[in-house]
């Protein structure tokens, strides 16, 4: 699969314009099959696109995973040169309330387009878990008397909020982080087609920064490089600013050496470089999740950072608490040792 930017398809788009484009607009897929991880997703949509006839559709997953992108592409494949006409788009950042529900999207229900058979008027509600529960509401019967011309595409980090009635109306696609794998393929493609300078462990530096969020790894590449024209461990650290994973990675082998003094001066050097509680605990928990140690210890280890990531997240972010787990996790050693 070639990776192509987004102006190769847009002559209008300008060489200097393109420099600036950010990078996730940029290399944002076009096509379903361009969409990379969430293969059973994936799947689903690629048959929607061939057969038409969509069904009223839920795009429910974490942030920089893909929603967004597949609806686009997902919309484009299904009404081609009609897309103009035959989709309304709106996102957090049009007033969707009540009014909104009531007159536009009910106008564009009723709007008549002439589509191939099987090809509805789509209506894209991105960022719908945004939406306040009353136009939730005013959507139900909307939804369910122009379902012969028009069909929903909804897109949410958690399907909670949106309403039952709803949900019930709506098949669910369920996004998920992607793997490593999978970010890192698509950066080694990004990397090559922008001729940045890099060493693999950069680029896995990268991919443990982003933690499944393909937005976010794209983004951090693209200010690496900007900021040092070369992608390394280092600078990957310095511009994202996430406590360097060796470092954390010596703290967990003080532990399981059982050596609180060492893992305590290790862990007030990151302290005093300005990491936040929250910082340290998060990557602390990364760095043990993929630690060679014995199982049962490791799962030891993570209940005691999982507690201790409560805490903090409680507004208890003190050194003293991250302190208190490091004797937590030499206790846990000491004792997985004595039987
Ligand atoms: N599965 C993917 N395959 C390829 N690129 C992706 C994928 N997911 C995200 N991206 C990249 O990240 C950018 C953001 O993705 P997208 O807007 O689809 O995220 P989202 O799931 O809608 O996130 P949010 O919940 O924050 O709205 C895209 O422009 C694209 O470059
Ligand atoms: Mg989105």
């Amino acid at each position: 699969m070639a990776i192509a930017p987004a102006s190769a398809s847009n002559p209008a788009t300008s060489a200097a314009k393109d420099y600036d484009l950010p990078w996730v607009e940029k290399y944002r897929p076009h096509k379903i099959a361009d969409i990379v991880g969430n293969e059973d997703a994936v799947c689903r949509l690629q048959v929607i696109a061939r057969d038409g006839n969509m069904p009223n559709l839920i795009f429910a997953g974490p942030p920089g995973t893909g929603k967004t992108t597949s609806i686009l592409a997902l919309a484009h494949e299904l009404l081609g040169a009609n897309f103009k006409e035959a989709v309304l788009e709106l996102n957090a950042s049009d007033d969707r309330g009540i009014d909104v529900v009531r007159n536009k999207i009910k106008m564009f229900a009723q709007k008549k387009v002439t589509l191939p058979p099987g090809r509805h008027k789509i209506i894209l509600l991105d960022e719908a878990d945004s939406m306040t529960s009353g136009a939730q509401q005013a959507l139900r019967r909307t939804m369910e008397i122009y379902s012969n011309t028009t069909r929903f595409a909804l897109a949410c980090n958690t399907s909670a909020k949106i309403i039952e009635p709803i949900q019930s109306r709506c098949a669910i696609v369920r996004f998920s982080r992607l793997s490593d794998r999978d970010i890192l393929d698509r950066l080694l493609r990004v990397v090559q087609a922008e001729n940045v300078p890099y060493i693999p462990e950069g680029l896995e530096a990268v991919v443990f920064t982003a933690d499944g969020d393909m937005r976010q790894a794209l983004n951090n590449l693209q200010a690496t490089f900007s900021g040092f024209q070369f992608v390394n461990q280092e600078n990957v650290f310095k511009v994202c600013d996430q406590p360097h994973p060796l470092h954390v990675i010596n703290i967990i082998r003080h532990t399981t050496g059982g050596n609180i003094d060492e893992a305590y001066t290790g862990l007030k050097q990151l302290y005093d470089l300005g990491y936040s509680a929250s910082d340290i605990i998060t990557t602390l928990f990364r760095v043990v999740k993929n630690y060679d140690m014995p199982e049962y210890l490791k799962l030891e280890y993570l209940k005691e950072v999982g507690f201790a990531h409560m805490r903090i997240a409680d507004g208890v972010g003190t050194i003293l608490q991250l302190s208190g787990l490091l004797a937590k996790l030499c206790i846990i050693r000491d004792e997985a040792k004595a039987v």
